[in-house]
This record gives structure tokens, sequence and C-alpha cells, in this order.
């Protein structure tokens, strides 16, 4: 068989970043050897980590590979230990990647899966939803800017035309490949904003209106973000694509990610026009690194819009069909606490098995 290759880089990350991204390359091999592809991957140093030792969360060096290999894996960074001067984590890579590379769609599915159990009330199927979070402004666009002195400090909400209308025409295009909400079956794209209040969200919204214009076979969909925050708990079915402003999107996301099981289940994709990485939305949870306790399937589903993103969208369904199979046969077991019953390498084995046989 013909053998494509694919230039990935991977970024290991702290806490329980390594084992997670081990068990999802662990998936990826097996997911090579049987839809006939293969990974390249360059290793890279990045996180609090690297921070400690180097003095720099990421090279430079090492952000020119993100930047020109077909996209990236990474796991989560960050320890509550490393900060900058300033308060803030010094070991968070948010900003040298999103701001840095442009990647201005992060796209975070939110699914429920059979065999997960649920604090609500909901079948697999009821929960199927993408929040895209606009990743490049909004309130984190203040990040390591905030001006102040010991009495106060300030941080600013910068919304702006070219960052909305990417975004929001990312997440219409988005709508367009799905097949609509699970409650109605109908494409909508929901614009999650607070223009009640505040001007920069009015602005957001109307800006949402006009790209919306483009898309009249999408509903446009608009609730304020406290109302979306019950909406996304009280009737989840009713969500198709949702798109917001960047701290909005981060809450939100965890919101949906305790809707389904926990944000261990939670991948989500970084995205702009030239390059991309994949990661699990969740932290690097270093109170239980190395125990073979972390629930490694966000990493691999994080894998899987990887391979969707390199062009191997067979591979794709194939890993996120191992994942549902392994849950529902209950070869991979998750308590309520978000701990992996038999081990992460238990799952990840499960998975893997079940990659080889579809
Ligand atoms: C996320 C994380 C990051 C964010 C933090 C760690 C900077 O919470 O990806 O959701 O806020 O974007
Ligand atoms: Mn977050």
């Amino acid at each position: 068989m013909d053998r494509r290759t694919h230039s990935v880089a991977i970024i290991r990350g702290d806490g329980i970043g390594p084992e997670l991204v081990d068990s999802a390359l662990t998936v990826l091999g097996a997911a090579g050897e049987r839809f006939g592809f293969g990974l390249d991957p360059t290793f890279l140093d990045g996180g609090a980590g690297a921070y400690r030792r180097d003095g720099t969360a990421l090279s430079a060096e090492a952000l020119q590979t993100v930047r020109s290999v077909e996209a990236t894996l990474k796991g989560p960074v960050g320890l509550p230990d490393v900060r900058l001067p300033d308060g803030t984590e010094a070991g968070l890579l948010g900003g040298i990647l999103r701001n840095g590379l442009d990647l201005y769609a992060n796209v975070r599915p939110i699914r429920l899966l059979p065999g997960v159990e649920s604090r609500l009330r909901a079948e697999p199927g009821e929960i199927d939803y993408v929040i895209v979070r606009e990743n490049t402004e909004g309130l984190y666009a203040a990040r390591g800017r905030g001006v102040g002195n010991d009495s106060a400090v300030a941080d600013t909400l910068l919304i702006t035309r070219h960052g909305t209308e990417r975004v929001v025409r990312y997440a219409f295009e988005l709508a367009r490949q799905r097949s609509g909400a699970p409650g109605d079956s109908v494409r909508r794209v929901t614009c999650v904003d607070k223009a009640n209040v505040l001007r920069s969200m009015s602005f957001f919204r109307a800006i949402f209106r006009e790209v919306a214009a483009g898309y009249p076979d999408v509903e446009a969909d608009f609730l304020y973000v406290d109302a979306a925050a019950q909406a996304l708990v009280m009737e989840p079915e009713r969500f198709d694509v949702l798109v917001m402003e960047s701290m909005f999107g981060d809450i939100l996301s965890d919101l949906g990610g305790g809707t389904i099981g926990g944000v261990a289940f939670c991948p989500g994709g970084n995205i702009g026009d030239a390059c991309a990485y994949f990661e699990p939305i969740h932290g690097s949870a270093p109170a239980i690194a190395g125990q073979d306790k972390a629930n490694p399937i966000s990493a691999v589903l994080a894998a899987a819009m990887l391979l969707e993103h390199i062009g191997e969208p067979a591979a794709a369904a194939g890993v996120r069909d191992a994942v549902t199979g392994a849950l529902a046969a209950g070869e991979a077991r998750v308590a309520r606490s978000g701990v992996a019953v038999d081990g992460t390498r238990a799952i990840t084995a499960a998975i893997t098995g079940r990659v080889a046989a579809v």
C-alpha cells in the first residue's frame, strides 16, 4: 500500500501530559497501521517544566516547528508553583501558540458518549455540539498586558471586526458540515454574548448578524451568556454550533464538559489559516501525574481531530468509533471522580485493540 507520511510535532506537556500524549501516540500508531499512513514526529519541549529549566515555555525554534508541520499534538501544560512576577502561570502556551500563530478558532466538541455516567439525565446522542471559542482576542487579549498599580488593575476586552468575522464564518462553515442539533436536526449557530450590557458585545452580535446573512441555510440563534449557561444544562439538545468570545468559551466549554462526564472527555483544536494544534481542554492535574490514573480519552479524541485535519478522515472516524465502542462495552471505565478505573494504560489498550480491528 502507498504509505502516506505526515509531519507532526508533539509537545508532551506537564503533569499528566506525558502519559496522555503517549496514550494518544499509541492509538495513532495503531491507526497508522490499520489505515496505511505514517507519522514523522518531532518532539518539542514546552510548558512549565521547560520554563523552569530554560527560562522559556517554548523556544523560538520550537514555535517555528509548530508553524511548519502539518499539525501538532499537545498535552496539558502548567504547574501551579511556576509563576510569573505578576502572579499568572509561567508555563502556559496559549499566548505563545494561539496568538503567536494566529490560531483564531478554538474548536471544542462536547459529546455525551455511551457508557459514560452523566450527572444530567441525558442519553448519548442528546448532547452533541461544538463550542467555537474565539482564540486570539476578547478578554484574554489582555494576557500579560493588564495595567495597574497597588490600588487597581484593569484588563481590556477587545473585539475586532476582522477577528469576529473570521471566527463566526468558521462556525457557520462547521455547521454546514454537521447534521444539526440533536433535538430537532436543525443546523444552527448560536451567538453567545452579553450584548445587553457591553458595547463590545453588541458589536460582536452585529457582526455575527452580518455574517449569518450569508448562510440562509443555517439558523442564526442568540443567547446571552448567562442564559446560555442555563440552557447548556437544561436543554443541551438545542445546540449544534456555538460561537463566542474567548473567556465565555473558556468557561462554557468546562461547563459543557461537566455535562458529559467531565473535561477529561473533551478535546480541542486550535486552528488558523496556516497551522493548527490539538490538545485536551483541561489542565495538567499534577496531583495524579505518573500514577496510571488519568483518563486519556481527551487526548485520544484530540488525536482524532488531528487526523481529520491532516486529511485522514477514515482513521479519525476509526479512532472515534474505537473510543465509543470501548466505553459502550465497559472496556474503558471512568469513575465519577474522573479517574480511569482500570488505569490509563488499560483504557489505551482497549481503544488500541479496537482501532486495529475496525
Ligand atoms: C484552556 C485553558 C487555558 C485558557 C489556560 C490554561 C490559559 O484553560 O485552554 O481552556 O484559558 O485558554
Ligand atoms: Mn479552560
